[in-house]
């Protein structure tokens, strides 16, 4: 296929038709999931849960040999591994064509994969810039836009797009990812007043902390960052089903963090006044982290 093909061109008059259909939280029964960012953290904890809930999945990331034991792990018979990295956009219409090839339909996507540089926003590189932009918010905005084409015509589908907290309230040293994930939050709502009445329904969950290989070396994360509590790959999974089952438009994890960073965000004057008792608390669980890895517990 070339750039320009349209999916709509793809789309095959036996497709069914699903109006109406309605998913329960945990039956996914003849569903196909696609999961991009699959082969670790959160991703992979959405690709589990998706598959037991009886859906197909396809998992994309870049690294195949880690991709390949992620969809072994779950079972061939179910899940397929697609090896790309999303900001390569023929990659993704390939993605569409390959994953209905297999199952025949595409019912949910979990725009998940993602980019994080930190600090100062003055002197990032353009290339850096341009590879958080693509990635966060490029690459979800384009990959929608093709299986929303085909979730349209079957009259359903779910859409679920993975932001961050730093999307609703943005972390200092974290410029572009902040902007990445507030134009992700922005785009999902604005496609959800499009598609809802369509039968696709646009979701976005916004994390806070997760201790996964994204987060990094605690060391280096803005104390603003820790002073939220961190929630668990498996929690950010199960939010992701539920907006899957409800339709729900945003859930926030924890639930109190994303009402503090709506505070937040609507009276900067009262985040200013707080940010230095938040970065106080920050700290101090930073210390509880590295000390629970330190003893190899979870944090
Ligand atoms: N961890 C946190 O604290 C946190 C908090 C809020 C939001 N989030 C968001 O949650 C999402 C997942 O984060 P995570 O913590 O689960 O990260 P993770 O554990 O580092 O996993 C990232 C996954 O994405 C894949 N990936 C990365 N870049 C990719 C690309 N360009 N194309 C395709 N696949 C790519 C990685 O595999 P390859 O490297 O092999 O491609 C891996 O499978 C991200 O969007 C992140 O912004 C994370």
């Amino acid at each position: 296929m070339t750039e320009g093909d349209t999916v709509e061109s793809e789309s095959s008059a036996d497709q069914p038709k699903t109006t109406g259909e309605k998913a329960t939280r945990d039956n996914l029964g003849g569903k196909t999931a696609i999961v991009t960012g699959a082969s670790a953290g959160i991703g992979l904890s959405v690709a589990k849960k998706l598959a037991e809930a009886g859906a197909n999945v396809v998992l994309v990331a870049r690294g195949r040999e880690k991709l390949d034991a992620a969809a072994a792990s779950i079972g061939l018979e179910r899940a397929m591994s697609f090896a790309a990295d999303v900001s390569h956009f023929d990659s993704l219409r390939e993605l569409l064509r390959v994953t209905r090839e297999r199952f025949g339909r595409i019912d949910i996507l979990v725009n998940n994969a993602g980019l994080n540089h930190r600090g100062p926003a003055v002197g990032i590189s353009p290339d850096t810039l341009g590879a958080i932009i693509t990635t966060n918010l490029t690459a979800p905005v384009f990959l929608s836009r093709l299986v929303a084409e085909h979730m349209v015509q079957q009259g359903s589908g779910s859409i679920v797009n993975v932001a961050s907290l730093a999307g609703k309230i943005p972390v200092k040293d974290e410029a572009a990812y902040s902007a990445s994930k507030a134009g992700l939050r922005a785009f999902g709502r604005a496609l959800a007043m499009e598609l809802d009445p369509l039968g696709v329904h646009v979701s976005t969950v916004c994390p806070g902390p997760v201790d996964t290989d994204f987060l990094g070396d605690l060391e280096h994360v803005p104390d603003i960052v820790l002073s939220q509590p961190m929630v668990t790959t498996d929690d950010v999974a199960d939010a992701v089903l539920t907006c899957i089952s409800s339709g729900k438009r945003e859930v926030s994890l924890p639930a109190l963090s994303g009402l503090l960073t709506t505070l937040g965000y609507v009276f900067p004057s009262l985040a200013a006044a707080m940010h230095p008792l938040f970065e106080r608390r920050g700290a101090a669980n930073r210390r509880r982290y590295v000390a629970a890895r330190a003893a190899g517990r979870v944090v």
